[in-house]
């Protein structure tokens, strides 16, 4: 029997208090996986099983008295990764210096070991950082620049980003330049041809993202990467949004330096990210807080940053085997059915204007929708006041709209009444 016919025969036997207490206490045991593996059939076939993803759901604790359609903003971890995190912290509390300095701590270089597997590198490339911003200030700051260099990046990245080259450009001198690109970006070489353009005899540096967070479009990193490495010019790649959202390796983008957030799609603890540094390029990466000499070659001289929580970092693990559970393939193919889902039964309105791309290739959660005639943030606060539905407004020079990033815990239910607000808001 599928948990979730156990799941309501519960419920229908009466016991729906008890069930749900023990949904949200229950660590997820073996059968969960030996659930997920009795689904045969192509990931394809299985983005529209509604079966297996209601497995999948019920592993969340989500609040289904709202929908949550702002999953890139930060997601939820599943259950059981709270839980392995609370079992972490408790046993750090009865004796930090011991427990979690001694015990807990050489533990995390199994969670190093499981990153690196994932990305197809050495485990002597991969840090654990805080998040996403940490591991690209790391290298936007930590790249030597004298006064004049240029830095290259598009005006569509993510503003912390921009605002840490700027206060390069303030106290260092240095000089940030920033150019448009394509809304969508259906053509490869367009995008690269761009980036070279805009480069300069003094760029020195290149920040681009691997997904565009404003609009979901994914970007050709390998091509922008090589393309900029036959000038001797590095590319730092933003993946904020990218790793264990759709299926790829580092050798797909042939990066040297590659970072992103942990807490958004591989539904890690808040708190979590991972920096990829190249092996031949640590030395010369300076890190964040400073790191004795004798760890200049060392990918830990980036996690020198005093104490932390080990508990965090432990259920990076647990979260590793929940996206192993579902198959990074499975979970990108119903991401997409997702947003197809949605899509499809908004698209024929002439007042419905879509920023992102319908090309598999070019995005795949995250897409940003305009309503013709209502603001974008009127639009925000309309699907929270009047339906409880989360978003977020997009205010961009190049275009306006909300945007919407469905996850795996996401019913189709839920979409319909996102779609029925939508067309709600039409007729209004
Ligand atoms: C493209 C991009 N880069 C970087 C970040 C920063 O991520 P974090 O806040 O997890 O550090 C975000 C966050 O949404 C993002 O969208």
């Amino acid at each position: 029997m599928s948990s979730r016919k156990q799941f309501i025969n519960q419920i229908s036997g009466g016991a729906l208090a008890l069930a749900s207490t023990a949904f949200l206490t229950k660590p997820l045991s073996d059968s969960f996986y030996e659930e997920l593996n009795s689904f045969s059939g192509s990931a394809f076939d299985i983005a529209k099983d509604e079966d297996f993803w209601a497995t999948v759901q019920q592993a969340f604790t989500v609040d289904r008295s709202l929908i949550n359609l702002n999953n890139g903003g930060v997601s939820p971890s599943p259950e059981f990764v709270q839980a392995a995190m609370k079992k972490h912290l408790d046993f750090s509390n009865q004796a930090p210096v011991y427990n979690m300095w001694r015990i807990l701590e050489p533990r995390r270089e199994g969670v190093r070991q499981r990153i690196a597997r994932m990305f197809g590198v050495d485990t002597e490339e991969i840090a654990l950082t805080r998040n996403a911003s940490e591991s690209l200030q790391i290298c936007q700051l930590g790249i030597d620049l004298k006064k004049g260099d240029e830095v290259l990046t598009t005006d569509q990245d993510y503003p912390r980003m921009i605002t840490t080259f700027q206060q390069r450009e303030r106290r260092e001198g240095i000089k940030l330049n920033q150019f448009s690109i394509p809304v969508p970006a259906e053509n490869d070489d367009e995008i690269v041809s761009l980036f070279e353009q805009n480069i300069t005899p003094k760029t020195k540096l290149i920040l681009m993202s691997h997904i565009v967070n404003i609009s979901g479009q994914i970007l050709p990193v390998k091509k922008v990467v090589q393309m900029a490495r036959k000038k001797g010019i590095p590319v730092i790649v933003d993946g904020a949004h990218a790793f264990a959202h759709f299926t790829f390796k580092q050798e797909d983008l042939d990066c040297d330096y590659y970072t992103t957030s942990l807490h958004k799609w591989l539904f890690a603890p808040h708190g979590t990210g991972m920096l990829y540094v190249k092996k031949d390029k640590i030395k010369d990466l300076w890190p964040m807080m400073a790191a004795p000499e004798t760890m200049d070659e060392n990918i830990r001289k980036f996690e020198e940053i005093g104490t932390h929580p080990a508990a965090n970092y432990l259920a990076i693990g647990e979260a590793l085997t929940f996206h192993e559970g579902i198959g990074s393939d499975r979970k990108e193919a119903r991401l997409k059915y997702l947003n197809d889902y949605w899509i499809d039964q908004l698209i024929d309105n002439d007042r419905v204007v879509l920023h992102t791309s319908r090309n598999p290739k070019y995005a795949c959660a995250i897409a940003t929708v305009e309503l013709k005639g209502i603001a974008p943030n009127d639009l925000n606060a309309a699907l929270w006041r009047d339906y409880r539905i989360i978003t977020t407004p997009i205010n961009h020079d190049q275009f306006k709209g909300i945007r919407v990033t469905p996850n795996v815990y996401t019913t189709l239910e839920e979409l319909d009444r996102f779609v029925d607000a939508l067309k709600d808001q039409l007729k209004s």
